[in-house]
């Protein structure tokens, strides 16, 4: 592990949004619960977070913490019975969620925006870096990403994005960045965030999706930050404030991601992220593989 990676330590997952979109499914859990083939999506992404390192992590909760708690603790009794089926593959597959690092839960109260989830891991967090991730943006294991940010970060001294090119008529849907290349470096420096801009509007076609890697000036910045945009306290109008001010703990860096990314935050988008990801499974694959061609020849008919 590089230095760089030993700053970083903590990982924020919020995971307190109502999940409107995605009613009635999200009505008694929160849509981080959502399987995505054979995994809630929050597996995914705690495990990513382990994977570099960031064995503590802390997830903003709301009020349907009950199965985001009871996923990621063990269940004596069906470990018995597996083991006593000599079912050892599921057995594992269960005890994988109970052994991934160490995780806390805060609860926001009011989902009052990601901004204000984020402010409540201030305690938790202290005075260091940390990375924030969200459920809904699933980045493949095999490409690299927070580990490059968290790079970014020990370089800069700032806050990270991550961005990703869109076509131009789909930035509407994102948090749009106005960047500024640097010499020599693989990462750009963030002049300006629009959220969720008009096309005509947009300073670019980079959008920001669910990866952050901030200083802890953040909280400072979120703690005087009104509302914004649908009345929530947004995070983009913090690290706005980051990204145009100037000291200790500012200025906002963008990695660009060129790997794979599944979009889970609505139902079209959550439906194609589970079939990109089905298809690659060692199980699943084969048989959808088979049956997909013919099913999407009859569509064409
Ligand atoms: P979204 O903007 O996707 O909102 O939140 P949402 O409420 O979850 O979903 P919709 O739009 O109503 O369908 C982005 C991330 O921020 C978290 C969500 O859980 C999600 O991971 N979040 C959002 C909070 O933790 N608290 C909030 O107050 C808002």
């Amino acid at each position: 592990m590089t230095t760089s990676q030993q700053t970083v330590r903590k990982a924020v997952i919020p995971a307190a949004g109502l999940g409107t979109r995605f009613l009635p499914a999200t009505k008694a859990m929160p849509k981080e619960m959502l399987p995505v083939v054979d995994k809630p999506a929050i597996q995914y992404v705690v495990e990513e977070a382990v994977n570099v390192g960031l064995n503590d992590i802390l997830m903003i909760t709301g009020r349907n913490k009950r199965a985001l708690e009871d996923h990621f603790d063990r269940v004596p009794s069906l470990e018995d019975t597996l083991e006593a089926k000599g079912d050892m593959a599921k057995l594992e597959s269960i005890q994988a969620a109970s052994n991934l690092g160490d995780i806390h839960y805060v609860r926001q109260g009011d989902p009052n925006g990601l901004g204000h989830a984020v402010l409540r891991a201030r305690q938790h967090v202290g005075n260091e870096p940390f990375a924030v991730l969200l459920g809904d943006d699933l980045i493949d294991a095999r490409d690299d990403l927070l580990s490059t940010m968290i790079e970014v970060q020990a370089k800069t001294g700032g806050s990270v994005v991550a961005l990703i090119e869109v076509e131009p008529s789909q930035i509407s849907a994102y948090g749009c960045a106005d960047v500024q290349a640097i010499d020599g470096e693989g990462y750009v420096r963030i002049n300006k965030l629009v959220e969720k801009p008009d096309v005509d509007e947009a300073p670019s076609n980079l959008a920001v999706i669910g990866r952050y890697v901030l200083h802890p000036e953040v909280f400072d910045v979120l703690e005087r930050t009104g509302p914004g945009r649908g009345g929530e306290i947004q995070l983009t109008d913090a690290l706005q404030e980051l990204a145009a001010g100037e000291g200790e703990g500012y200025g906002v860096y963008g990695v660009v991601f060129r790997g794979r990314r599944y979009d889970t935050g609505d139902k079209l988008s959550y439906l194609k992220a589970c079939v990109q990801l089905a298809i690659d499974s060692e199980d699943l694959g084969p048989g959808l593989r088979e049956w997909l061609p013919g099913f999407a020849a009859g569509l064409a008919k």
